[in-house]
């Protein structure tokens, strides 16, 4: 038997353990939360992106009363740095999410489509893009790519 896990590890970190840019970034993704769209979940997720220029872009996730029309804050985010920077690897991912009126901060992680929104852009730009998660209990999932969060991802229509 071949076992395979190497792109499956992650570490979970003390906030401090981060780098002055990531925390800044985590910063910005839990302000930009505050501004969610969420009237049906009330679940305020925030999004922050470090472009490879060094731009940070930020979202919020945007619902919508027919719910498939609703957006992630991830999703959104990148696809707005796709259509803006095309020429801009995105690098990090600061993820938050907070339940309404809540004064502390909820688990989040990636859906499933926006595990395939990242997959794409980590494709598009031939660039891994580190994931920065905040937990419940204060501290961080920091997570080097996709392939962390989508094992055995399908990305190629010709092999
Ligand atoms: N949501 C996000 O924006 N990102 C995630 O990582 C998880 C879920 C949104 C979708 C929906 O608006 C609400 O959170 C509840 O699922």
């Amino acid at each position: 038997m071949t076992k395979d896990n190497t792109d499956s590890i992650f570490e979970i970190l003390d906030i401090q353990d981060l780098s002055t840019e990531e925390q800044s970034l985590l910063q910005t993704a839990q302000e930009i939360s505050e501004k969610a769209y969420a009237p049906y979940s009330n679940f305020q997720v925030g999004a922050a992106v470090m472009l490879s220029n060094g731009t940070v872009l930020k979202s919020s996730n945007q619902e919508n009363v027919s719910f498939p029309a609703g957006v992630c804050a991830e999703h959104l985010v990148l696809s707005y740095a796709g259509a803006n920077y095309p020429e801009s690897a995105p690098e990090c991912l600061a993820i938050v999410a907070r339940r309404k009126g809540e004064q502390s901060w909820a688990n989040v992680s990636p859906c499933g489509i926006c595990r395939q929104v990242i997959n794409e852009v980590e494709n598009r730009f031939k660039h891994k893009i580190k994931m920065i998660i905040l937990r419940e209990d204060g501290r961080v999932y920091s997570i080097p790519g996709i392939s962390a969060l989508l094992p055995l991802k399908f990305d190629d229509l010709n092999s």
